[in-house]
Order: structure tokens, then C-alpha cells, then sequence
């Protein structure tokens, strides 16, 4: 064949083509974002999207589609992204995470999904064997308790070998289910702030080596000892209670003598009795004298016990009201008692007179008896 052979030229114009347009296609933006190839980054910012756009570049290492109207992140929407390491889809819509969304994303180490509606995270969306991720932030994100036990599901799994840092604040977390956080061996770091948890189980933290627990602003009454003792094994925590209702009774002694010696509580001057209303505002340090042990529900035995004496004390006076009464009615009472007498002596009169006319016989008998 000539280099002028006809098809020969067309195969080639077509590779030239190709090899052209192979580097532009690459520098191809989706249209609302903006693309930095020397950064490797790409932004869509606000702007308004419903779903997360086509074509973004495969140089791509951070990504940012926040602050729009995303609803739900697909199985294809991030594939082929091979090179992403920090991907944010804060401020969306997003209710539903499908499965693979994540999973073939080898090098994801920050993940912000941040202010979000999620109800769905399906089993499959990260990989469930061994991911990346170091950091996952679910801030205001999980919409109801659906989601929780959903996240709870994912992360039991074991996947997530190399997160050291969760947030988890503003989701109205009541509690954590069994065993969520207990394949997350290398979590140093826990934001659990302003949610509603009520108790804090010596599953909930088992098994992990925090750095950083964050539990401010929940609901907690009181911490129990057996989770005490499983936080206090973590010899690097740096705890923070403040903002929870305690509930100064002696269901707080252990957590009072606890932090009377533990040096893990960084916000402990701040923490305060919510209940009894007469302790409103007492700082639980203040509580940690040996002669307050108990010294709530005491009171409330001494109270019992006072209304006792003073129970007594007026059966007492109605039992001498009762006497005097007798005594200035004895003549009355010798009265009634002599009418009783006679009334009793009439009656067995009567019943003599029958019983002699019933039977004869006995008659000597009874004359007998009588003498
Ligand atoms: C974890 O994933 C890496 C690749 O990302 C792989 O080389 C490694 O063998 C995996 N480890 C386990 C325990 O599956
Ligand atoms: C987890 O972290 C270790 C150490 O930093 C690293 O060698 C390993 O590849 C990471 N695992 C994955 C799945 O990226
Ligand atoms: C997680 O998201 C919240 C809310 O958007 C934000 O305030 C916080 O800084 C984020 N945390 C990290 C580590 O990025
Ligand atoms: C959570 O919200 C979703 C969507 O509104 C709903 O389908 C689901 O039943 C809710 N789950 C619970 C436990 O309320
Ligand atoms: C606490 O969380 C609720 C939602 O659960 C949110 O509305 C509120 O703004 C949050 N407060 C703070 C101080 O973050
Ligand atoms: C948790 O506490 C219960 C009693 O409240 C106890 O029976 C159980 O053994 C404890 N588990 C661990 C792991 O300490
Ligand atoms: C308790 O403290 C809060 C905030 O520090 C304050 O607003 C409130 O008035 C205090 N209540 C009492 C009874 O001291
Ligand atoms: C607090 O600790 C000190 C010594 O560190 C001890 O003398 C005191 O009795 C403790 N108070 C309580 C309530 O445990």
C-alpha cells in the first residue's frame, strides 16, 4: 500500500483527531463548574444542581458540588474518579445514598456529607472490606432514626479501617446502636454534640482509643460506672460533658467521685445539676465533698421519716382525747354498762324459763347447776 491510499489517509486524519481532541476532552468542564487542572480541583458551588454533574475530569483529586439541590448520590454518578481524595457534597438534598456510590473511590480520604437529609445509606455504598477513608462528616445530615440505623449497618461492617475522625453533631441521635462504632479501631476523634442521647451504655465506646469524645449538649442524666470504667481505660481521651441535664441524685455519686479523680474531663468546672430545682446551676465539682454522698436522696428519708413522727404525734393526742372522753363519762358509761348487765340477766331469765318448760327432766339437773 501507498502512503496516499485512500482509507490509509482516512485512518490517519481520524487518529490525528483523536489524539487531538483526547487532551481537550480531558480539560472539559461540566458546564456550571469551575475546573482547576493545575489544582486539581473542581467546584460547583450553588449552583443549583439536582443531580452531580457529567464529565467531571478524571484529574479531579477535591471536589466540591455543595450548597445545591442534590436529592440522591448514584451508583454511576462518581465513577471513574479514581484520583479523588477530598469530596464534599455539603448543603444539598441528599436522602438517599445508593449502593457503590462510594466504593470505587480507592484514594477518598475526606468525605463531607454535611447538611443533608439522609434517610438511606445502602449496605453497599462503600466498600464494605477495606476503604479509605479517614474522615467522614455527618454534621446535620442523618434526617431520622432510619438513617442512623442505617449508618450503624455500614459502618459494623468493618470497612472503615482507617477512619480516625467522625462527626456526628446536630442529628437528634437518641441512641447509638449496638456495635456502630465498634469496628472503628483507629477512631481518635468523636463529635457527638448537640444531639438527645439519654444514656451512654459500656458497649457504646468498648473496644475504641479516642483522643477526642465530644458529648456536649445531649441529654444525659448521669454516666453510669460501667461506662466510666470503659472510658476510663482510654488513657488519651480529652472528654467534654457540658451542656447535658444531670440530675443531681445518688445516681450521680459514681460520676461525681469519677470525675473527682479523673483528669480526662476538659469542660468539668462547667458542668452543673439541671434537677433537683433546688441545685439548679451547682457545679458538680462542688457536689465532691464526702458528707454530700447521697446527701439528695438522705433528705429525702429524713422527710420520710419526719412525716412519720408527726404521724404518730397526732395518734397519739387523739388516743388521749379518746381516754379523757371515757373518764368524763364514766358515770354515764357505769350507767349504760349496769343497763347492759341487767338486760344480759333478763334475757338469760327468759331463756332458763324456756329451757325448764322444753324438758321436764332436766329440771333437777338444772336446779342442780344452779346451786
Ligand atoms: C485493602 O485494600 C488495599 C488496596 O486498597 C489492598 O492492597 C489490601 O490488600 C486490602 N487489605 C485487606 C485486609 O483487605
Ligand atoms: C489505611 O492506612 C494505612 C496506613 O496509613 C495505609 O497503609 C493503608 O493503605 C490504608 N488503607 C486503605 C484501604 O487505604
Ligand atoms: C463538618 O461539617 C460541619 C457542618 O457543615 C462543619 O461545621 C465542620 O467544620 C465540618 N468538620 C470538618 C472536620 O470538616
Ligand atoms: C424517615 O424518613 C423517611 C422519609 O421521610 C421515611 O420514609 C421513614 O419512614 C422515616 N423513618 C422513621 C423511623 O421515621
Ligand atoms: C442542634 O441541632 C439542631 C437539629 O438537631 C439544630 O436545629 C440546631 O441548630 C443545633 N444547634 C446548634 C447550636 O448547633
Ligand atoms: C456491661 O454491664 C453489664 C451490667 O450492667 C455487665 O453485665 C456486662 O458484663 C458489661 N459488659 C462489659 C463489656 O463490660
Ligand atoms: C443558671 O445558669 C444559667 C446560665 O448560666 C442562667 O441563665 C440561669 O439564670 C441560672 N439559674 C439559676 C437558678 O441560677
Ligand atoms: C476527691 O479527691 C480527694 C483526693 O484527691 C479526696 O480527698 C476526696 O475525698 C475526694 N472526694 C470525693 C467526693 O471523692
Amino acid at each position: 500500500m501507498t502512503p496516499w491510499d485512500p482509507p490509509g489517509v482516512f485512518l490517519c486524519c481520524w487518529g490525528l483527531l483523536f489524539l487531538v481532541l483526547a487532551p481537550l476532552r480531558c480539560h472539559l468542564c461540566p458546564v456550571p463548574c469551575e475546573c482547576s487542572e493545575p489544582a486539581r480541583t473542581v467546584k460547583c458551588v450553588q449552583k443549583e444542581l439536582t443531580s452531580v454533574p457529567v464529565g467531571i475530569p478524571t484529574y479531579t483529586r477535591n471536589l466540591f458540588i455543595t450548597g445545591n439541590q442534590i436529592a440522591r448520590v448514584g451508583s454511576r454518578d462518581l465513577r471513574g474518579l479514581s484520583n479523588l481524595v477530598t469530596l464534599s457534597l455539603a448543603n444539598n438534598r441528599i436522602n438517599t445514598v445508593e449502593s457503590q456510590a462510594f466504593s470505587t473511590l480507592q484514594t477518598l480520604r475526606y468525605l463531607d456529607l454535611s447538611h443533608n437529609q439522609l434517610t438511606t445509606i445502602h449496605p453497599d455504598a462503600f466498600n464494605v472490606r477495606n476503604n479509605s477513608i479517614q474522615e467522614l462528616n455527618l454534621s446535620h445530615s442523618l434526617y431520622n432514626s432510619s438513617a442512623i440505623l442505617s449508618l450503624a449497618a455500614v459502618l459494623a461492617q468493618g470497612g472503615f479501617q482507617n477512619l480516625s475522625r467522625l462527626e456526628l453533631t446536630s442529628n437528634q441521635i437518641v441512641y447509638l446502636p449496638l456495635g456502630m462504632l465498634s469496628g472503628l479501631t483507629k477512631l481518635e476523634h468523636l463529635d457527638l454534640r448537640n444531639n438527645s442521647l439519654v444514656d451512654i451504655k459500656n458497649s457504646t465506646f468498648a473496644g475504641l482509643d479516642l483522643k477526642y469524645l465530644d458529648l456536649t449538649m445531649n441529654a444525659l442524666k448521669t454516666l453510669r460506672s460501667e461506662a466510666l470504667t470503659i472510658l476510663g481505660r482510654q488513657l488519651r481521651l480529652h472528654l467534654f460533658l457540658k451542656g447535658n441535664p444531670f440530675v443531681c441524685d445518688c445516681d450521680l455519686e459514681d460520676l461525681v467521685s469519677w470525675l473527682n479523680q479523673s483528669q480526662q474531663v476538659g469542660d468539668v468546672e462547667k458542668l452543673a445539676c439541671a434537677f433537683p430545682r433546688d441545685l439548679k446551676n451547682t457545679s458538680l465539682v462542688e457536689l465532691a465533698g464526702p458528707d454530700l454522698e447521697c446527701h439528695f436522696s438522705q433528705h429525702g428519708e429524713n422527710a420520710l421519716q419526719t412525716s412519720y413522727v408527726a404521724l404518730g404525734m397526732v395518734l397519739g393526742v387523739i388516743g388521749i382525747i379518746f381516754l379523757l372522753v371515757l373518764y368524763l363519762n364514766r358515770k354515764g358509761i357505769k350507767t349504760w354498762m349496769n343497763a347492759m348487765r341487767d338486760a344480759c340477766h333478763n334475757l338469760m331469765d327468759e331463756y332458763h324459763y324456756r329451757y325448764e318448760i322444753d324438758s321436764d327432766h332436766h329440771i333437777t339437773q338444772v336446779s342442780a347447776l344452779d346451786i
